[in-house]
């Protein structure tokens, strides 16, 4: 039954589309089939009061034609752009029409961890911080020892960090953290720092794990800083980034730097913790996006800051990771691979 409804809307779409008269037109056609309105997206929402087996079989049709549709509208607008050119008359004896490689002309576009790490910069300043640039490469005390990482840590085993020579002395950051204590030892508080950065981790790649991935790390250190303005600081920062109010927990966790550590989680907002088959919260109904705490009292010692004075919180976000929730991506080596049919979409 459904799938005859769902062959209708194909046919239907079919006879619009073919007879459609410009790109315009092409581009309403494209929202009435394909849009958040659409009956095709109506029937995806309906899909909860379908038992699991059948609701998979319904669930696959549906893209399917979701994709017939679209390639048709494609394959309509490339017909209408070449028309265009064409009627251009080659003015000046280009063949504009010589080579699809190059038809229609095709725009860049910036990266989507570029514009994922933008817009988490552009909302901590937004909230009042200041940019720092930390350093790619780092020495074993700044991206260990400082920041409370003894000898026999396992984060410091040559499987996890890059060395860069034989004494294992100079290293590249495996985290963005050690910016904390360049600018602490440089500055002295009220601090209130993002940074963002590039980290590397001598590991096996995998969907979720790069050899090289992004980081935004933040310090906030003053005379009166407590959790809760850690708390408050990371719920506004949910709301902003996913333009929605979302549910967040506060999960207890272990870092060397911070006491008490913890992860935050977010609400899965695609299954709206309904757990679905749902691939990116791995029907956990949460998705973890970033580490904080409050600055461990080694790492003020570190830094010869006055432990009775001041207080201070860190957190550390997964810019990867971000652009995978907020795009709904599943592995991160697409974001390396350069496949332009990837990073056209963005
Ligand atoms: N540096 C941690 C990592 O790479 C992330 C992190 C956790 C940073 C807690 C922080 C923090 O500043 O407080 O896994």
């Amino acid at each position: 039954m459904i799938n005859i409804k769902i062959n209708d809307i194909v046919a239907d779409a079919y006879e619009t589309i073919t007879k459609a008269k410009d790109k315009r037109i092409i581009d309403d056609l494209s929202l009435k089939y394909l849009g958040k309105k659409s009956k095709l997206s109506k029937m995806i929402c309906e899909l909860v009061n379908y038992a699991l087996p059948e609701r998979k079989v319904i669930a696959i049709a549906i893209n399917k034609a979701k994709n017939d549709i679209k390639n048709l509208l494609q394959q309509k607008k490339q017909e209408f752009s070449k028309a265009y050119y064409h009627n251009q008359k080659c003015v000046d004896q280009i063949d504009c029409s010589s080579s699809s490689l190059y038809f229609p002309f095709k725009m860049g576009s910036l990266h989507p961890v570029v514009t994922t790490m933008e817009s988490i910069v552009y909302i901590f300043q937004h909230l009042g911080f200041s940019i720092f640039e930390g350093n790619d490469i780092e020495t074993d005390w700044y991206n260990f020892e400082a920041l409370n990482i003894p000898k026999n840590h396992p984060a410091r085993d040559t499987q996890d960090t890059f060395y860069l020579n034989k004494d294992k002395t100079t290293l590249l950051r495996t985290h963005t953290s050690p910016a904390q204590i360049h600018i602490m030892e440089t500055h002295t508080p009220p601090i209130k720092i993002v940074v963002p950065g590039r980290v590397y981790r001598n590991e096996t790649q995998d969907v979720s794990h790069s050899s090289t991935f992004h980081q935004v790390e933040g310090l906030v250190v003053n005379e009166y800083v407590t959790f809760a303005d850690l708390k408050t600081i990371v719920k506004e920062f949910v709301f902003k980034f996913f333009k929605r109010e979302l549910k967040i927990r506060f999960r207890p966790s272990y870092f060397q730097f911070t006491e008490p550590s913890a992860e935050v989680d977010i609400q899965c907002y695609l299954c709206q913790n309904n757990k679905i088959d749902c691939k990116i919260c791995k029907n956990s109904g949460w998705i973890e996006i970033l580490g904080c705490g409050m600055v461990h009292p080694n790492v003020f010692k570190s830094v010869k800051y006055d432990n009775n004075l001041y207080r201070g919180y860190a957190f550390g976000i997964g810019v990867e990771r971000l652009a995978m929730v907020k795009h709904n991506i599943e592995d991160i080596r697409l974001f390396y691979a350069n496949e332009l049919a990837f990073l056209q979409q963005f």
